[in-house]
């Protein structure tokens, strides 16, 4: 694991982007699974930024996004459609055949998960993953639990975390009770994991992550078992590292 700290958001941004980018340079076709919350959206500014600038084409790239919810409609503003059209895919050359994110308005939610689990499968390998933490130790919306599952499936939202996305909805009656979400198998299942976390609000439950007991009660504890987990921090969040 390697973790690198950062004294400003536009450092880490920076990082991030540039992490990215340097990817898709060195292998045009590379698969990027990609995340949404508020954590990513600088990242994803300064990649816009470095398209617009000619440094990185997405031409050739496939994504797979983590998540979505369920029964939002897909124009939403809230909607994980909606985020990654609005912070980086009507900004870049991303190919739409080739973006891919999880239909939580399919008829069928369980034959949506499993062609997104055969999709993946036949991808083989997600080349790097973005991941933001929940409060409460999510990847993905891999809620703390008994037990994790390891393909895309339908998960029914914490509490705490309907309470984390009520920012973005009128009240916490309006965010939806169930998502889509990729498993904690295939996200470890990616060459390579960028964890990026911010704020102070984050700090404990980072620490716990990375330093903690490996458990399903804490899905984000799992990243410790991956070869090549990469975590960008502002100081906040890395306060108990110091
Ligand atoms: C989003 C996702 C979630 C978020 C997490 C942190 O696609 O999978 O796990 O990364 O809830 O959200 P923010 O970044 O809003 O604090």
């Amino acid at each position: 694991m390697i973790i690198h700290q950062f004294s400003s958001q536009q450092e880490l941004n920076e990082a991030g982007a540039g992490i990215i980018a340097a990817l898709v340079q060195t292998k045009p076709d590379a698969v990027l699974g990609l995340a949404t919350g508020s954590t990513p959206i600088g990242i994803y500014e300064e990649l816009v930024k470095a398209y617009k600038k000619g440094r990185v084409s997405f031409k050739s790239v496939s994504t797979y996004n983590l998540d979505e919810y369920v029964g939002l409609p897909v124009d939403h503003p809230e909607s994980y459609h909606s985020y990654m059209n609005q912070h980086l895919f009507s900004h870049i050359d991303a190919a739409p055949e080739r973006i891919r994110i999880p239909n939580g308005n399919a008829a069928d939610l369980k034959e949506e998960c499993a062609s997104y689990n055969r999709e993946l499968e036949g991808v083989k390998q997600v080349d790097l993953q973005i991941l933001g933490l929940g409060h409460n130790g999510h990847i993905g919306f891999n809620e703390p639990a008994d037990s994790l599952q390891n393909g895309t499936h339908l998960v029914e939202l914490d509490h705490k975390t309907r309470e984390a996305n009520a920012r973005f909805f009128p009240s916490i009656d309006d965010v939806p009770t169930h998502a889509l979400t990729m498993g904690v198998g295939t996200i470890l299942k990616a060459k390579m994991l960028l964890l990026v976390v911010r704020g102070a609000d984050k700090a404990e439950i980072l620490h716990r992550a990375l330093t903690g007991p490996i458990t399903t009660q804490c899905p984000a504890s799992l990243l410790q078992t991956h070869p090549n987990l990469v975590v960008l921090l502002d100081a906040e969040a890395g306060r108990l590292f110091q």
